[in-house]
């Protein structure tokens, strides 16, 4: 399973980055509007040019025509931007309609399997199903994609990826990988608290002591 960065801070993501770790950057607005001041396209751009993977960048209109034409423009900034559309009919249109021209798409917003089903039969490259809002429900986050994992490998025409979304610990990246994620987008704070254990600090800690006191 790939990690992605769920961010649109450049610190955060240079620093993923130097880990080795990243395979690409999931946006949204949320995510944008929190570094005051950015310029959308400036920032997806210079995101672009410190991962070399997917780099999703998601549209505003509500309607298919609009969204198709967020995405023929930003599909311009750079090769490896992937247009991200909710999961909606209109969002299938725009799929559709993107998939024609090489453009690959990320639906966003996904809440059951079968939403995941027509996003991949609509020529879908990714499909977030967002665990974490499930989850935050009362229900078993996870299953969702779970489900989507077993619908998805029962029919070998579907190359739609699944990226596990809305992580909220480090048992979130685990389970996505057991479940049958591709990818799981994390937030930078998820992939610090993932490779702190109290054991490793406690190593640590008596590994310097001993090699201090040798004699
Ligand atoms: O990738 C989608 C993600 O940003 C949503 O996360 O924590 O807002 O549910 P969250």
């Amino acid at each position: 399973m790939q990690l992605y960065l769920d961010t649109a801070n450049l610190d955060e993501i240079r620093e993923a980055a130097s880990w080795g770790i990243l395979s690409g950057v999931t946006t949204n607005p949320t995510l944008i509007a929190r570094e005051k001041g950015a310029d959308f396209k400036q920032t997806i751009s210079e995101i672009a040019e410190l991962v070399n993977g997917p780099i999703s960048a998601e549209t505003i209109s509500l309607d298919a025509p609009g969204m198709i034409n967020e995405g023929l423009e930003y599909a311009q900034w750079h090769p490896n931007v992937i247009i991200k559309v909710p999961s909606t009919t209109e969002g299938l249109k725009a799929v559709y309609e993107l998939a024609k021209r090489d453009i690959r798409t990320n639906v966003t917003l996904c809440f059951n399997a079968a939403q995941a089903l027509m996003a991949a039969r609509a020529g879908a490259f990714i499909i977030s199903p967002f665990v974490g809002r499930v989850d935050d429900t009362g229900v078993d986050g996870m299953q969702l994609i779970r489900e989507i994992a077993t619908i998805y490998r029962q029919d070998r025409a579907i190359t739609t990826l699944i990226l596990s979304a809305s992580i909220r610990h480090p048992r979130h990246i685990i389970d996505s990988a057991l479940a049958g994620a591709d990818i799981a987008t994390c937030p930078f704070k998820v992939l610090q608290q993932a490779m702190r254990h109290p054991l490793t600090d406690r190593g640590i800690e008596q590994f310097l002591a001993d090699w201090k006191s040798r004699t």
